[in-house]
């Protein structure tokens, strides 16, 4: 998609929006990262507070950042220059930068190991395995150094291509058919992994809230996990509100993005804890949690084989277009602030991602560092400000109205106002500062 353009692309209905919102919410975040992150911090209490977080700051932060794009016409930087009184808002931008610089960082090398597993899959490398070896399989991807940064560099050249030639819409096209499918696999999983004897052990630990669990770093976690999971606080959505035409809702689209995003991360949550409990592995695990757990049920299956290729070529499609959204952001800083031609603004950000990829693929303490350097502080920070900067700037009359350009009443309007000038703001800074010991 061209940015800044005088006749503007849009999206063409509804369906299409939410796809491509849906798209860069939708992605190894729901899959790889909430399981994982959900088993280190104690199950069903996390998962409480997760949702909690979802509905009362993600989404009045997605609808903010909707309605700044639409609003604005532009990307997250020219909408700030355009909407803002000072150029100090433009800090929300450069963070955004920053935090997709890191987060392309490590999901890059994640989305490495899942096409890894799509090889190890098509070799037949993982059947008939114990669960015991499975582990170690993931072990040595992990630890595999220059294997591994060969697919990790081959899935961001594969981002960069797509991004350079701006062939989204191909991708779209696609996607409307792939992310449906990735479903019903996740479906037959669930299944599967309902049926394995001792499934209940891990319905238990997912639905059961033990509040004992509750720590300030299990409400930091939860916080970050959902900014992550739903794309906000860095402007991804700010620019895909630009392209959603003035007819559509804007509460509509953020709801529905919101609840297909959490939908997806709880019924991975469904298809992977009782298959931990029934294999006997601990859910605490960290990043290697999917990559090991899923592999036992595919082998427990008829099918197997298939559905297992079927499942890790859909994941990488489903990081594919998260992580096309991601590099969008840099892309779009490097050619309208540092008037860099499109495809130089691409390799370059390519090349230093690329360094920062490789230096996650050998060493897991950067890895975990930029991990959580950009889910716990850059994305809520920025969340932070996107409210402010709507709830408290942009002036009383201009967020209603554009709520409300598609011509309807927002009946929720004050209540969404009162959201984001108190609860929210309050909310995060509080969740913050405790996570970080300030208070
Ligand atoms: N939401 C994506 C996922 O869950 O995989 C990751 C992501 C994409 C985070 C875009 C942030 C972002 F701006």
């Amino acid at each position: 998609m061209s940015v800044n353009t005088p006749t503007r692309d849009s999206f063409s209905n509804k369906f299409g929006i939410i796809a491509a919102a849906a798209g860069s919410a939708i992605g190894l975040g729901n899959i790889w990262r909430f399981p994982y992150v959900l088993g280190e911090s104690g199950g069903g209490a996390f998962l409480l507070i997760y949702i909690l977080f979802v509905i009362i700051i993600g989404v009045p932060v997605m609808i903010s950042e909707l309605l700044i794009g639409r609003r604005a016409q532009l990307n997250v930087f020219g909408a700030f220059r355009k909407l803002a009184p000072n150029r100090y808002w433009n800090l929300v931008g450069v963070m955004g930068v920053g935090a997709a610089f890191l987060i392309l960082a490590f999901y890059s090398v994640v989305a490495g190991w899942t096409l890894q597993y799509v090889y190890l899959s098509l070799t037949n490398a993982l059947s008939g395995r114990t669960p015991v070896e499975l582990k170690a399989v993931f072990e040595n991807v992990q630890q595999s150094g220059g294997i591994s940064v060969f697919w990790t560099l081959l899935f961001l050249g594969g981002t960069a291509y797509i991004v350079r030639s701006g062939i989204e819409k191909g991708i779209e096209k696609y996607t409307k058919v792939l992310m449906p499918m990735l479903l019903v696999i996740i479906l037959v999983l669930i299944i599967r992994a309902l049926t394995l004897d001792g499934a209940s052990a891990g319905l238990n630990f997912l639905f059961n809230p033990d509040f004992s669990k509750i720590t300030s770093d299990v409400i930091l976690e939860a916080l970050g996990q959902a900014f992550f999971s739903l794309s906000i606080g860095m402007g991804v959505i700010v620019t895909y509100g630009s392209y959603i035409k003035k007819t559509e809702s804007l509460g509509g689209t953020a709801l529905s993005v919101s609840l297909a995003d959490t939908l997806i991360a709880v019924l991975a949550g469904i298809a992977i804890f009782p298959a931990a409990f029934a294999f006997d592995m601990a859910p605490d695990q960290g990043p290697g949690l999917v990559f090991i757990t899923l592999p036992n049920i595919f082998n427990k299956m008829v099918g197997g084989y298939i559905f297992g290729l079927m499942f890790f070529i859909l994941l990488t499609i489903a990081a594919l277009t998260s992580s096309i959204s991601l590099l969008e952001v840099v892309v779009a800083y490097f050619t309208e602030e540092l008037n860099l031609s499109r495809p130089k603004a691409t390799w370059i950000a390519c090349g230093i991602i690329g360094v920062l990829a490789v230096i996650c693929a050998f060493n897991s303490l950067v890895f975990n560092v930029f991990d959580k350097v950009s889910s716990n502080v850059l994305l809520p920070l920025g969340g932070l400000l996107i409210v402010i900067f709507v709830g408290w700037i942009m002036g009383a009359q201009k967020p209603r109205e554009e709520i409300e350009a598609d011509g309807r009443k927002a009946h929720y309007y004050n209540g969404f106002l009162f959201v984001i000038k108190f609860v929210a703001p309050v909310a995060i800074a509080l969740v913050f500062l405790k996570g970080l010991g300030w208070i």
